[in-house]
């Protein structure tokens, strides 16, 4: 159920916005999921700063609600409960460490395949959280999960 706009227009959530629920509950949450427009949502409150992103993780589906949050390489991530896949809270870009075989001794580093789970813009207004998805037109491989066909697999399972 969507907020109805304040008269204030400085105090209005953004347009084309998602109403996800007042602040105090989700900081208290920690992690909240919702279907809004057509997507199911994760939006999970860490260190005081709120994120949202698709919730179900880019490798199969997984629940990204369950998963811990760790840094890796200076950046937070949420570890997807599944398989360990690392995902950045901010870019939603899919870490992994490799082994340059070359170097002596050999060395793993930090790398990044790219932005692989969809992150969402989280704002605050009247202490109502509030998601505007990330349009970006490329498709993003967390996509996948939010399809009809994905969850009508899921529903036959
Ligand atoms: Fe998330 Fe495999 S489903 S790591």
């Amino acid at each position: 159920e969507e907020q109805t706009s304040p008269t204030s227009s400085s105090s209005s959530p953004p347009p084309s916005s998602h109403f996800i629920g007042r602040k105090e509950d989700v900081v208290q949450a920690k992690r909240v999921t919702k279907l809004v427009g057509g997507r199911d949502v994760l939006v999970l409150c860490h260190q005081g700063k709120l994120h949202a992103m698709d919730m179900r993780c880019y490798h199969t589906g997984g629940p990204l609600q369950e998963g811990d949050i760790e840094e890796f390489d200076g950046r937070m991530c949420i570890v997807c409960p599944w398989h360990k896949y690392k995902i950045t809270l901010a870019e939603g870009e899919g870490l992994y460490q490799a082994v340059n075989p070359s170097a002596t001794p050999p060395k793993p580093t930090w790398c990044s395949k790219g932005v692989k789970q969809r992150v969402h813009q989280v704002t605050e207004v009247n202490r109502d959280v509030y998601v505007t998805f990330n349009d970006s037109p490329d498709t993003i491989d967390s996509d996948f999960y939010q399809t009809e066909r994905y969850r009508a697999t899921m529903n036959k399972a």
